[in-house]
């Protein structure tokens, strides 16, 4: 198919002008145009000024009050979208539950009530540690409606992420379930939850939900208590409280350059400016659509698409608790047909998955409600858009590759059908959205020329930005801010093609995106050698055809110890408990030395050209030769092994 048949061809379609003018207005009068996107949401009391930006440190909305769970609920039961579906969820079992805006609204001021009935007041931490269930944003929309900071952590990691990830941010109460469901198997996730607070001496309190009715969840007295009897003496309002616009919504921890993850703390009124802005723009959100995203809500893209921007809008919000392909490979579009989803947003690694079944088991359902195509989290590669855009979207619905992170907040690069929708090329994200100075520079900040690599940069604040690190602002200026004094460093390698639109090309830093999420090497390596048996390692990534791209840990055993292949499902499972499982290396090799340089470091690079065949480079700087021998030889050793086992 060539790329003329991707051309737009929707109802709806305005012309780019309309795009352009949009731009170049944002980027003339930025405050202008921003403060006319916030006056669509609620403020309890206006801002005095648009923006204070002392680099690196931005205000927005300096002077006004808010208050997210306000605008997310309040603001529509007032109006008639009171009794519109707000949540319809399906469990893995095929158990179903919808909340209406006002059954939500309901939920959320009864636990907001408990919270506050346990002591927790403005400005508290409440970290949030669930499964893809209704109570899951009822908490984080319940924290906020008192001003307490939500910290949600993704219900993969292990007792040893989770703890970590609770002790920075310090939170006092900690909110989970008995359990969830996934692949039909019962996950007992307050077992783990109960290692990790062994270690976590800030909190006091544990509620928790009883999704899996797993009645001998052990639960310890005055600590512990189920949700459902919390809530049982709460109130049925609570004044929701109005925040200044840079009180902290919420911390999300995600992974950096070091051992140590990042907690991205994101403002109240620049964060929901943001996302209300790109819902519109990006997904044309509407009041009849059925709106599916079907990311974790442990991740932003879960935050910013499935909570804050649907519910801005009073959108329809479809949420699924298991796996895509459990039972049959078909789950998810059975999910589409039975709700009849508009908008279905997802990620690449997804959707090389469901690929691989084939197309029968997307063939056999009937699509025709869905309208629009996301995919977001790592480059979608030409082949798997093809495929998104022929099988899924029956070539009607345009694909909204949309590029941000964990630290946007919201979409920053992305095709905005919203807005008017510009000519679509599969595997660019095409071009900035209003109110976004991106650009591609070299290393010396110059912007580079057509189709060359560079690094992808932001010139100039915008409203979801971060707003710091938690407890670490010398981190946030080192981190984003120092490589180009000025302009927001992304971490990514991006370039631009003779048309000016965009194309990301990976990271540029020690940074890993296996399946989707974010894993720093350097986090991966601190955590492989705790176990006992681990002397050195060193991680790099190596292209996956689902995955995108996984883990490949190279380790040094300490003395008196023996590769085996006992030893290696030892270390997985030691990754799984601490870390948890998303961080498993794809695969682990042994040598006795790893190539370093004179002065220690250990050199990735060479390992990684040795692993993906390329050109190892200068070696000038490597300390002993017989390193980069031992790395090729457990190379191709594990080739050889592997090729055999093709052969049975
Ligand atoms: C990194 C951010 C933002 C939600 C999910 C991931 C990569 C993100 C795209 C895209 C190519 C992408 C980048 C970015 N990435 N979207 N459309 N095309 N790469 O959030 O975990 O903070 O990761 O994901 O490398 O820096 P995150």
């Amino acid at each position: 198919m060539g790329l003329a048949e991707v051309l737009p061809t929707q109802e709806r379609l305005v012309p780019i002008r309309e795009l352009e003018e949009m731009r170049e207005r944002s980027l003339r009068d930025p405050e202008g145009f921003w403060s006319e996107v916030a006056g669509q949401l609620h403020w309890f009391k206006s801002w005095e000024r648009v923006l204070e930006w002392k680099p690196p440190f931005a205000r927005w909305f300096v002077g006004g009050l808010i208050n997210a769970s306000f605008n997310a609920l309040d603001r529509h039961i007032k109006t008639w979208r009171r009794n519109k579906v707000a949540l319809i969820w399906e469990g893995e079992p095929g158990d179903s539950r919808t909340l209406t805006y006002y059954q939500l609204y309901r939920e959320v001021n009864r636990f907001a009530s408990a919270l506050k009935k346990l002591g927790i007041e403005k400005g508290d931490v409440v970290a949030i540690y669930m499964p893809m269930i209704p109570e899951a944003v009822v908490a984080m929309l319940a924290a906020a409606r008192i001003g307490a900071v939500h910290t949600v952590i993704f219900s993969g990691f292990g007792p040893g992420g989770l703890a970590e990830r609770i002790n920075d941010s310090e939170a006092r109460v900690l909110i989970t379930a008995d359990g969830f469901y996934r692949r039909g198997r019962e996950i007992c996730l307050k077992a783990i939850a109960d290692e990790a607070l062994a270690k976590c001496p800030s909190v006091e309190y544990v509620i928790v939900v009883g999704r899996i009715g797993k009645r001998d969840t052990p639960m310890q007295a005055g600590r512990d208590f189920w949700w459902h009897e919390v809530v049982e003496g709460a109130e049925n309002y609570v004044e929701p409280t109005p925040v200044e616009s840079t009180h902290p919504l919420f911390i999300l921890y995600t992974s950096g350059t070091t051992g140590k993850p990042k907690g991205v703390v994101h403002s109240t009124g620049g964060y929901l400016v943001g996302v209300y802005a790109t819902m519109k723009w990006v997904f044309d959100i509407r009041d009849e659509d059925v709106y599916w995203c079907t990311a974790d809500i442990g991740w932003i893209t879960g935050h910013s698409y499935i909570v804050y921007g649907p519910l801005l809008h009073g959108a329809a919000v479809v949420m699924y608790e298991g796996a895509p392909d459990y039972p049959k490979p078909d789950r998810w579009w059975s999910i589409v047909e039975k709700y009849g989803v508009t908008i279905f947003y997802t990620a690449p690694t997804a959707i090389r998955m469901l690929m691989k079944y084939g197309d029968g088991w997307v063939a056999r359902h009937d699509l025709c409600t869905l309208r629009i195509l996301g995919t977001v989290g790592e480059p979608l590669n030409p082949e798997a858009w093809m495929w998104y855009y022929r099988a899924v979207g029956r070539e009607r619905c345009p694909i909204v590759d949309t590029w941000w992170q964990t630290e946007t907040g919201a979409h920053m690069i992305s095709p905005a059908p919203g807005i008017s929708l510009v000519p679509l090329k599969p595997g660019s994200v095409t071009l900035p959205l209003p109110g976004v100075d991106a650009e591609v520079v070299l290393e010396d900040g110059k912007p580079a020329p057509p189709k060359q690599r560079g690094y992808l940069v932001i010139r100039r604040p915008w409203p979801s930005m971060l707003m710091t690190l938690h407890r670490d602002p010398e981190r946030y200026k080192q981190t984003y801010w120092s490589r180009f004094v000025g302009w927001y460093f992304t971490g990514d390698y991006a370039l631009k093609d003779e048309d000016g639109y965009f194309w990301i090309l990976g990271r540029a830093d020690e940074v890993l995106k296996i399946s989707g999420h974010r894993i720093g090497t350097m986090e991966l390596e601190s955590a492989l050698v705790k176990h006992s048996a681990v002397a050195e390692a060193a991680v790099i990534g190596r292209p996956h055809p689902v995955k995108g791209e996984e883990a490949v840990a190279f380790i040094v055993l300490r003395d008196g110890f023996t590769p085996s292949e006992k030893l290696r499902k030892d270390i997985e499972d030691y990754i799984r408990k601490t870390i948890g499982s998303i961080a498993v290396p794809g695969l682990i090799l042994f040598v006795s030395k790893l190539p370093k340089t004179r002065s220690g470091k250990i050199m990735r690079r060479v390992i990684k050209a040795i692993v993906t065949e390329s050109e190892i480079g200068d070696l000038s700087t490597l300390e002993d030769e017989a390193s980069v021998d031992e790395v090729k030889k457990a190379v191709e050793e594990f080739k050889r092994i592997a090729e055999e086992a093709m052969e049975k």
